[in-house]
């Protein structure tokens, strides 16, 4: 096994809230693999940042009346504080208000224009001419334009869900300063994605990606690239733009930058060699563990962003799914929405460790924590399979042996059994299949303690002359309990620590390496886990529920971005659009593509076949039999899975899409105009 070079990024948490449970399963995901890369001896350097620019963070700190800066230096502590305790062991932690995160953006930024991938242009944006601001579509407020609903934000309408422009709000007034918005002209910069087409249909298909992922950038590719809106008007917290005084760039733009700054200031600190990492001939592995909603910032503008700067490009992307609680998104008013400060005041955190462990795949899909099945794996696995090969084993020893192991190892099979497992066990873990390498690992552990129930030490003790086979079995038993702890050494850091003090041996290196413990000396059993108490549980929920109380200001949370206005048409143009009303006579799934659906529409005078990119909001028979607008005289274009001959109109955001339709009485076929 040779030594690998690793560098390895969690996603940067926004600096404008506590750490919850669901940032935990990345954090820790992260954490454990990057614990098993060190364990493995390869050279594994994690960083992370706190992700401290834009908007919500300036009025957050405007609102509690202190600086931006202010507010990121108390959130910082908060959210190291919550990592470490939750055995997250960054190698650094940054932010991306720094110098490095400074310079690299600056640098990034103006080798990306220099190769002439920005371009600038005149848009025009909701204002607050008494914050005299610009307003993201979060801070603005009104009547939804759909149902009605008073005092919804401009980005959709939690009333009847409706998503629309937020210059379509009736009565709007911006959520800061309650005046009404004027529409304002501002010359913004832009990044030309769509100059790495090319670049980005090889990398994404080049083995970075999960297959999942891959398939839904190769639709996000099929619909055209846009080019993405990089700057900000001050007042901005942020970073100005090098060649335009009072543009700020947007904080997702410095944002994955921040990956480099951590860890150009962590070369800093310990003198290793930045360009052997990100240097474009880079020899060494890069690794970005994210979130699904996330994909589309680290999977096409962040290579397209590095490539453009000459630097290297990741080795792979690790997405992840979502968190849910008890089957449900986290809600605060259920008491949920748990920050990771609530569950550390009430229970250890390795339970979280190993839970997450025991169900996380390679793959995107969502991850329910059900309080039930969490204490009963808990208990039954970690503490009813490991934890009591050690605890059944070790009294013996101190009592009879004077905490001595026996000079010899009486089953030798078994003890290469369960170093023989070490490559499979190894394979999970590299491939971020955590579930199967913890089923692994019980299954040893159920095996140790049928070997220890077979020998019933608790008869042997009972009679005489039998002391050596006592001491035998049990040595057997402590010897196999300290595999599984190595074992399980990436996923239960502090677990490991007090069984190493007590086995009075630490585990470096891969199990591979184990040799056993023989006429050794133990220390005294430290008791390594106590079972999950269900009211621990019952008052997180309940702590929760307060934390609700306490922080009621409805704080914005992320930042969205509509497609800026496309450039003016003239009448001439959008008379060349031919648009249709279409009756949706068949749909279907398309096997292979997981946003797209099939669709055989009928335009009146002929059928068109159709693949739209609407499957994560409507099912097939939510479709058939209703009515919808189609670009009837759009050049028929090849897809990856047949030819498309016209397009359904949609709206879309963050959120979801929303298939236009007529109002009734239209029939198909009918132009629209
Ligand atoms: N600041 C951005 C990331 C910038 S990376 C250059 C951001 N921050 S976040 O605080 O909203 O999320 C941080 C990470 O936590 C993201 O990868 C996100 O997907 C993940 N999660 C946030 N909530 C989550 C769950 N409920 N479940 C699982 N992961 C979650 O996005
Ligand atoms: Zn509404």
């Amino acid at each position: 096994m040779s030594n690998r070079k690793i560098l390895v990024t969690s996603a940067l948490p926004y600096a404008n809230g506590p750490i919850h449970i669901g940032h935990m399963l990345e954090y820790l995901q992260t954490d454990m693999w990057v614990r098993f890369q060190k364990q493995r001896g390869h050279t594994c350097h994690y960083v992370c940042a706190d992700d401290t620019h834009g908007t919500p963070i300036m009025l957050k700190a405007d609102r509690e009346g202190i600086t931006p800066e202010q507010l990121i230096a108390q959130v910082a502590k908060e959210h190291t504080r919550d990592f470490s305790d939750f055995g997250v062991a960054f190698d650094n932690y940054h932010s991306t208000h720094s110098e490095e995160n400074k310079y690299f953006s600056s640098l990034i930024y103006t080798r990306l224009r220099d190769a002439g991938h920005i371009s600038s242009r005149t848009i025009t944006q909701a204002y607050d001419p008494v914050k005299e601001m610009f307003l993201p579509d979060r801070f603005i407020k009104g009547e939804c334009p759909k149902c009605g609903a008073a005092d919804q934000y401009g980005d959709g309408c939690e009333v009847c869900g409706a998503n629309y422009a937020s210059s379509e709000l009736k009565n709007a007034v911006s959520a800061i300063s309650g005046e009404k918005p004027i529409d304002k002209e501002s010359v913004h910069y832009f990044f030309n994605l769509a100059d790495f087409t090319e670049m980005l249909s090889d990398w994404t298909t080049a083995g970075h990606l999960q297959p999942e992922v891959r398939n839904k950038l190769a639709e996000w590719l099929d619909g055209g690239l846009q080019q993405w809106d990089i700057s900000r008007d001050a007042p901005y917290f942020g970073f100005e733009i090098p060649d335009a005084p009072n543009k700020y760039f947007y904080v997702w733009l410095d944002a994955p930058i921040g990956y480099l700054a951590s860890f150009k200031n962590l070369c800093d600190k310990q003198g290793l060699d930045f360009e052997e990492f990100w240097a474009k001939d880079s020899k060494t592995e890069l690794y970005h563990f994210i979130g699904k909603d996330i994909i589309y910032f680290h999977a096409l503008f962040f290579p397209a962003m590095l490539q453009g700067a000459d630097f290297r490009t990741p080795s792979a992307i690790f997405a992840h799914g979502f968190l849910t609680v008890n089957g449900e998104k986290m809600s605060k008013s259920r008491g949920t929405f748990i920050t990771a400060r609530t569950y550390l005041d009430h229970l250890n955190p390795e339970y979280l460790r190993y839970y997450f462990a025991a169900k996380l795949g390679a793959g995107v899909d969502d991850l329910d924590l059900n309080f039930d099945d969490f204490s009963q794996r808990v208990n039954s696995d970690l503490v009813g399979k490991v934890v009591n090969i050690g605890s059944r084993c070790s009294g013996f020893i101190a009592k009879r042996f004077d905490n001595r192991l026996a000079a010899e190892l009486a089953e030798p099979e078994l003890w290469f059994e369960f170093i023989a497992a070490n490559e499979m066990i190894a394979e999970y873990y590299e491939n971020r299949e955590f579930a199967k390498a913890m089923r692994e690992i019980m299954a040893l552990a159920d095996k140790a303690n049928r070997y220890i129930d077979e020998k019933k030490p608790w008869l042997i003790a009972k009679e005489e002359g039998r002391e050596a086979e006592l001491q035998a079995v049990c040595t057997v038993g402590l010897n196999l309990f300290r595999v599984l702890v190595a074992y399980l050494k990436p996923v239960l850091p502090t677990l490991t620590y007090s069984a190493e003090v007590f086995l009075n041996s630490e585990v470096h290196g891969w199990i591979d390496e184990l040799k056993p413990l023989l006429n050794h000396q133990l220390n005294d059993f430290i008791p390594l886990m106590t079972r999950v108490e269900p009211d621990k549980i019952a008052a997180i929920v309940e702590a929760s529920k307060e934390n609700l109380e306490k922080t009621a200001a409805p704080v914005v949370v992320k930042e969205k971005q509509f497609a800026p206005i496309a450039d003016t048409i003239d009448i001439t143009d959008f008379g060349k659009l031919d648009l249709r009303i279409a009756k949706i006579i068949k749909a279907e799934a398309v096997e292979g593509a997981d946003k797209l659906l099939h669709l055989t529409v009928d335009i009146g005078d002929e059928t068109r076949s159709i693949f739209a990119g609407i499957k994560s909001a409507y099912s097939p028979e939510q479709l058939e039999g209703r009515l919808t607008l189609v670009v009837a005289n759009l050049a028929p274009r090849k897809m990856r899975f047949g030819l498309s001959e016209g397009m359904v109109l949609a709206a879309s955001g963050d959120d979801g899409i929303y298939l236009l339709s007529p109002d009734s009485g239209a029939v198909a076929g009918m132009r629209v105009k």
